[in-house]
């Protein structure tokens, strides 16, 4: 059976890093970009332009959709939906769980074989073995794109709710920025005494290296739903306290910490400062 066509809707950095990558392992490529000069390159290199998304759709087996979000890629699917039966679409561009579920629904609704991806990457990190897409829906799908998504990186089915790919990605990018956030407040504080950001920076690698496999233990809690024991509510309200105040002491806005001291307040406030300081995490489901 020969290679599937792949048509790229979307070329900027992302789109662009697929394309090459895509094209350097021998596929036949369509790219389309709402900025047509953005395709000059690509044709350079060997791939062919298509004008417009029906066109690029007409060209291609698997037709992979990497534009800005969620509305740009239904501006741009729905007006072609007669065009993309019997192509595989996968659309890699960031969207939400639920939106991810929107645009399955709709592609269902219009016969369309409907994949919806996440990317664990940056460009730069695109076809090594840094990079990471999640994939969720139309197993078929999947399975039919999957040689050509493999050269992307390495690919997970995460299950057929379209959301589930999106969910683990917002999770995992949520935990990022949370750690980034933590890293910021440590540079703020320590410029105060003029130590700089680079310093700080290999400071927070060592500590966080060391500190990220509790996570297994904290998992461990939350799974077993026993908070009876470990680091209580009220002995980590006065270790944040403590925090707090050296930021605001030196002068430093303590704003990423102060949720969580609002959290652990009302645990106390509520009986519970005797509990594992793990149980803020029950706070977090929205009553
Ligand atoms: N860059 C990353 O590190 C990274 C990592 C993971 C996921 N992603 C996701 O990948 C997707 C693409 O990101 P990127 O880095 O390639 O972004 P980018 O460099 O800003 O490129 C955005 C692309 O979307 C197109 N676009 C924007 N609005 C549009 C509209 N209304 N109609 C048609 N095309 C439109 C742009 O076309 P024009 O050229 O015409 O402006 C361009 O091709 C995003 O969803 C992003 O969240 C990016």
């Amino acid at each position: 059976m020969s290679e599937p066509t792949i048509g790229i809707l979307g070329l900027g950095a992302m789109g662009s890093a697929i394309a090459t990558r895509l094209r350097e392992s021998g596929y036949a490529t369509t790219v389309w970009n709402r900025t047509a000069a953005k395709t000059e390159p690509h044709v350079k290199a060997g791939s062919t332009a298509a004008a417009t998304v029906a066109e690029a759709a007409a060209q291609s087996d698997i037709l992979l959709v990497v534009l800005l979000d969620h509305a740009s890629v239904r501006e741009h699917l729905e007006p072609v939906a007669a065009d993309l039966k019997g192509k595989v679409v996968v659309n890699l561009t960031t969207t939400t769980p639920n939106e991810a579920r929107s645009t399955a629904a709709w592609a269902a609704e219009q016969g369309l074989t409907y994949l919806d991806g996440a990317m664990m990457a940056v460009p730069e990190m695109i076809g090594t073995p840094a990079s990471r897409l999640l994939y969720s829906g139309d197993r078929d799908a999947y399975d039919i794109a999957l040689p050509a998504l493999e050269t992307l990186g390495a690919a997970d089915y995460e299950g057929q709710d379209a959301g589930l790919a999106s969910l683990k990605d917002m999770a995992l990018l949520t935990s990022m920025y949370q750690m980034f956030d933590g890293f910021m407040q440590a540079v703020a504080m320590m410029r105060t005494v003029g130590v700089s950001a680079a310093e700080t920076a290999a400071e927070v690698s060592g500590w966080l290296g060391a500190v990220l496999p509790h996570t297994e233990q904290f998992a461990a809690v939350i799974d077993s739903g026993d908070y009876s024991g470990g680091q209580s509510v009220d002995f980590t309200r006065a270790a944040v306290g403590s925090l707090i105040t050296a930021a605001r002491e030196q002068g430093v806005g303590a704003d990423f910490l102060e949720p969580l001291m609002r959290h652990l307040d009302e645990l106390s406030a509520t009986g519970r400062g005797g509990a594992d300081w793990i149980s803020v995490n029950e706070q977090l489901a929205i009553k």
